[in-house]
């Protein structure tokens, strides 16, 4: 009988417990996502004051806003009175403040009761207009880094470039190749529910074993395309090299360097060359040139990041322009949101990029993201089973792990070392966490 949630969590194997358990679920939601700093959105998803943006921290509904003066702020998405929703829809524009649909109490767009209507009926009661309970609740910290909006509930804990630590260099590197040093969110992202649970996903994106395999049959297709319309004279537009380019060899992953930050984070340094030598990409050189100098620009162009991911929830891949966030929902469903990001200031051949990237390598109707989700569906089915044992292999490489001080690397990625990484970010969070339920 496991007693903490430590238990289940071992040098090289995790029991499949930290999988299924609807118990371990509702702990980590209580001791991880309603405690850390969690990604709200970009501020370009909210340029106007009354502007509004929805989204979920653990199980608490939320709402991003702009206020009249130009600042944000992170509330509760619930009416004070009888607790109704106050904005519905993802997202959409408040005008000058919030209205209640229920029984019209009104906010100002940081939250502070503006009116209610017959304000008598409240005379002689517990609940006066100064009473703070009148007023929309705001998130107990609010803070932005580089354009990208965070909010935690808890009131105290390190600051968000604390917690960020090195893995910032997800949004460093995102930012800085922009010839301004800033981005702007396409305000439009897939939605889909990934049915099993959040950590697959953290656990596959830095997976270089994986890519050959699972994709090998997009990479094909993607490949024929490419050679046929070679084989007729022409150039094959960037989009099918982006598919082709998945199933690289096993030898490839297995030459790229990981790293393991503390709190889970990690990078993928493979450095994806998304530009192909045209003038669009020329004329995007001499920009970042101009705007940084030769030294500085070919610094921000090659940097070594090719995936970063910001643990439990964020995956960011800065040359692509993409960011993936996950809201999980329950042991066996997680949402993800799906965005991706213009660069300011550079020519619209170079933001199409991104957007080739959003549709064929990471929307879900593609036949890449389909063939990931298939295997976490299948991985969270299989382990229903208690047929072979109830651990989940994390060796590979176990033993060959590189620490430099508080970080975890591994010379391959093929290694699973970013994933024994995680799990020791998870024993921090959840460690001395009582468990019954798992024997
Ligand atoms: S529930 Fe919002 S005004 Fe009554
Ligand atoms: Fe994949």
């Amino acid at each position: 009988m496991a007693k903490f949630m430590r238990d289940l969590v071992e040098p090289d194997r995790v029991h499949r417990a930290v999988y299924t358990s609807n118990e371990v679920f509702e702990r980590e939601i209580e001791n991880i996502f309603e405690k850390i700093w969690i990604y709200c959105g970009h501020e370009s998803q909210i340029p106007d004051s009354g502007d509004f943006h929805t989204f979920d921290i653990g199980r608490q509904p939320m709402i991003m806003v702009r206020k009249n003066d130009g600042g944000i702020a992170v509330l509760h998405n619930r009416c004070p009175h009888r607790g109704v929703q106050l904005c519905a829809s993802h997202g959409g524009n408040v005008g000058g403040g919030f209205v209640c649909p229920y029984h019209a109490w009104s906010f100002h767009l940081d939250g502070r009761i503006r009116g209610m209507p017959l304000p008598r009926g409240y005379e002689g009661t517990a609940l006066t207009r100064d009473n703070p309970a009148t007023s929309m609740q705001q998130a107990a910290r609010m803070s932005v880094y580089r354009g990208f909006i965070f909010a935690s509930l808890a009131e105290d804990g390190e600051t968000l470039e604390e917690f960020l630590g090195e893995a910032k260099v997800a949004i460093d590197n995102l930012c800085d190749r922009s010839p301004v040093g800033e981005v702007e969110i396409v305000p439009t992202c897939h939605r889909l529910i990934q049915q099993s649970n959040w950590k697959f996903f953290m656990e596959n994106q830095m997976d270089g074993v994986h890519a050959p395999v699972t994709h090998q049959a997009a990479a094909l297709a993607g490949k024929r395309a490419e050679n046929e319309i070679r084989a007729q004279g022409g150039v094959p537009p960037q989009h099918y090299h982006l598919l082709s380019a998945v199933a690289s060899p096993f030898q490839l992953f297995d030459a790229i360097r990981t790293v393991g930050y503390p709190h889970g984070h990690g990078i993928m340094q493979a450095y994806m060359d998304l530009r192909s030598d045209d003038p669009d990409t020329a004329a995007y050189i001499a920009d970042m040139e101009a705007a940084y100098g030769a030294e500085k620009a070919r610094e921000y162009l090659g940097r070594e990041v090719h995936h970063a991911l910001i643990y439990p929830y964020l995956s960011i891949q800065p040359v692509a322009q993409q960011l993936r966030c996950l809201r999980p929902i329950s042991a066996e469903k997680t949402l993800s949101e799906i965005w991706h990001f213009r660069l300011k200031g550079v020519s619209p051949a170079i933001n199409r990029r991104a957007m080739w990237y959003f549709n064929v390598i990471n929307s879900p109707a593609t036949i890449v993201n389909a063939d990931d989700l298939e295997n976490w569906t299948r991985a969270q089915r299989g382990l229903a089973s208690r047929g072979h044992y109830d651990w989940v292999s994390v060796h590979r490489n176990f033993g060959r792990d590189v620490v430099e001080g508080d970080n975890i690397s591994s010379d391959t990625g093929t290694s699973e070392s970013y994933i024994r990484n995680q799990f020791r970010a998870w024993v921090g969070y959840m460690g001395d966490v009582a468990v019954e339920e798992i024997s």
